[in-house]
């Protein structure tokens, strides 16, 4: 039996209709005689309430997988005569995570095989629910074929036809080539996802007339299953077309929806937003070197700090401002600090590097649309 849970799916075990229990010999009927019992496996220890977005999903995750072994245990080791007696077949897993249907991802780069191992990670689909296409890398599709156990094509016809779902994973110059020779491919139930940035969804939706589509926002972290990443809906996408593409990107971090126009936005403060990042870490670690400490004990600390910060203000659902002025004393080393910054203009800083984003993906709307 699987171990997979499904929300939409159900898998029937079919149970034998001759009325004979087919309970497997216990383990003391198993044992040869003299032999000595085995140890039993120790219990599974009490999962922990998560506190993080990431460990919420690792523990449901668990949750739900230590369900499947229960189930696997039962069926395997018992004997559910009443149903058996029946002849009927017994709904062996139904979760409350999935999606029902075939998965197409065309371009399978990075943030396709991304999206594979959250999806997978997850639970939220098998691996023969999920198929890949590119243009020409046929090292890197093989390479997601064998990690992952996906299935594979060159044909975009094959992959429309098999597909429900069609996740546009190709760089924004690409897009106009794929939506030509995915014309007269994609049919009006088909739920077309596009993650190029600055693709508008009327261009889509012009190229593939009646298509539900989703235009989504995620980020580089999606690599490590933390993206930030923001959903629009199209005219003809319905509130189950984008919970579907809520469901997707679930697997690779937190998603939000939003209106379309808001999306430049998006990406100029979480598209983008992880190189922000890395260049404080970069001048933290900068700072500390050229203050006397060792390059890989700045590195730790910088990046333990950020760590810890992003988790307090996920846990303590405090206002950022909050949390910063709980930690400034009057007259102490990080008041210190924080004039420092804001005398060189760091907020203002922030906000012109948000803007400037925000335009250039308004920008690129229009050259790509
Ligand atoms: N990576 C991220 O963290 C990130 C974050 C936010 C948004 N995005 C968006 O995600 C999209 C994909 O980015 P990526 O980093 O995954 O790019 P990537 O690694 O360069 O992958 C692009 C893929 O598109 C394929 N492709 C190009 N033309 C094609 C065609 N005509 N038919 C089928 N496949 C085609 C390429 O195939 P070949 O290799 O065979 O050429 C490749 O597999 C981009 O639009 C980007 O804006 C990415």
């Amino acid at each position: 039996m699987s171990c997979v849970p499904f929300g939409l799916v159900v898998q029937w075990q079919p149970l034998r209709r001759d009325g004979e229990c087919r309970r497997r010999p216990c383990a003391s009927e198993r044992r040869p005689p003299g032999a000595r019992r085995r140890r039993r496996r120790p219990p599974n220890p009490p999962l922990s309430v998560p506190r993080t977005a990431a460990g919420a999903r690792r523990y449901r995750a668990e949750r739900a997988h230590r369900e499947c072994a229960r189930w696997e245990a039962r069926w395997y080791r018992g004997c559910p005569s009443a149903l058996e007696a029946k002849g009927v077949f017994v709904a062996a897993e139904v979760a409350d995570v999935g999606i029902a249907g075939i998965i197409g991802f065309v371009g399978a780069g990075n943030m396709a095989a991304a999206l594979v191992r959250g999806l997978l990670g997850e639970r939220v689909v098998t691996p023969e629910q999920l198929w890949a296409t590119n243009r020409s890398n046929d090292a890197r599709l093989a390479a997601l074929r064998d990690r992952h156990g996906i299935a594979v094509t060159r044909s975009k016809r094959e992959i429309a036809g098999a597909a429900s779902i069609l996740v546009l994973a190709v760089k924004p110059r690409d897009m106009s080539e794929v939506l030509r020779e995915l014309d007269g491919l994609v049919r009006a139930d088909h739920l077309v996802i596009s993650v190029a940035a600055g693709i508008p969804l009327r261009t889509i939706e012009a190229a593939l007339p009646g298509a539900a589509v989703v235009r989504a926002m995620p980020n580089t972290s999606a690599a490590v299953q933390e993206s930030a990443t923001a959903v629009a809906a199209g005219a003809h996408a319905g509130p189950a077309h984008l919970a579907t593409a809520e469901t997707i990107f679930r697997a690779v971090g937190d998603v939000m929806t939003v209106d379309e126009d808001l999306l430049d936005v998006v990406t100029g403060l979480s598209g983008s937003g992880p190189a922000y990042v890395y260049r404080l870490i970069e001048a933290m670690i900068h700072a500390g070197t050229e203050l006397g400490l060792e390059g890989p004990l700045a590195r730790r600390l910088a990046i333990q700090t950020l760590v810890g910060a992003a988790r307090m203000l996920e846990t303590s659902r405090e206002d950022p401002g909050a949390l910063r002025e709980r930690v400034t004393s009057p007259g102490g080393t990080t008041m210190a600090a924080l004039r420092a910054l804001e005398d060189r203009g760091f907020a203002a800083a922030i906000r012109e590097a948000i803007g400037r984003a925000a335009d250039r993906a308004r920008e690129m709307s229009e050259e790509f649309g």
